[in-house]
C-alpha cells in the first residue's frame, strides 16, 4: 500500500523556487574569521521577485551566491527547486548553474573579449544549444540593447553591462 504525500508538504516542494535551511558560511580560520551566515532559513517562493535587503557586509551577496550554488555553504542545506544543491558534485553543480541559475554579479563577470551578443549568448554555446531567434529578439528589445550587440564591455555604460 502506497501513502499519498500530505497535500501541504507537496504545496511547498512545488512553489518554493530556492530554499535554505540552517545555512551557515564562514570565510577564513583563526583572527581572520568572518562568519557571514549563521543558521540561515529562508524559503523563495517561484513565479515572484524577492528583494533581500541589508546593510553593507551582512551577507547577502553570500546568501545569493549559496542560494545559486555558485559557492558553498559550511553547513546546512540549499535546494533549487526539488535539487539538493548541498548534495551535488563539480559535474552536477555545472550542470545547474548552466541551465537553471541566472546571476547578475556586483560586478559583472563579462568576458571583455566577446561582444555584448556573445556574452549573452555564451551559456547557450557552451551547453551547445542554439538561441531562439525570436526569444533572443523579445529578450533584447526589452532590455533595449538592440543597438549594442556589437560593442564590447569596456564600450558600454555600466547600467547597460548590468542588463
Ligand atoms: N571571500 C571572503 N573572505 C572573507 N570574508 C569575506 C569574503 N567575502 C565576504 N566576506 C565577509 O563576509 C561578510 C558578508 O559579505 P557579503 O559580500 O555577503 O555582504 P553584502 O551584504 O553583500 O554587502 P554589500 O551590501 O556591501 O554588497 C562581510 O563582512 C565580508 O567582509
Ligand atoms: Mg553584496
Amino acid at each position: 500500500m502506497t501513502t499519498a504525500a500530505p497535500p501541504l508538504i507537496r504545496q511547498r516542494v512545488e512553489t518554493s523556487a530556492a530554499r535554505a535551511s540552517q545555512v551557515w558560511k564562514v570565510y577564513g580560520s583563526g583572527e581572520a574569521q568572518v562568519v557571514a551566515l549563521r543558521g540561515v532559513d529562508v524559503e523563495l517562493e517561484r513565479g515572484r521577485f524577492t528583494a533581500i535587503m541589508g546593510p553593507s557586509g551582512s551577507g547577502k551577496s553570500t546568501l545569493m551566491h549559496c542560494l545559486a550554488g555558485l559557492d558553498s555553504v559550511s553547513r546546512g542545506q540549499v535546494y533549487v527547486g526539488d535539487t539538493e544543491v548541498t548534495g551535488l558534485n563539480d559535474a552536477g553543480l555545472t550542470r545547474l548553474r548552466r541551465e537553471k541559475i541566472g546571476f547578475i554579479f556586483q560586478q559583472f563577470n563579462l568576458l571583455p573579449t566577446l561582444t555584448a551578443q556573445e556574452n549573452i549568448l555564451l551559456p547557450l554555446a557552451i551547453a551547445g544549444r542554439k538561441p531562439d531567434q525570436d526569444w533572443f529578439k523579445t529578450v533584447i528589445d526589452t532590455v533595449g540593447l538592440g543597438d549594442r550587440l556589437g560593442h564590447r564591455p569596456n564600450q558600454l555604460s555600466g547600467g547597460q553591462q548590468q542588463r
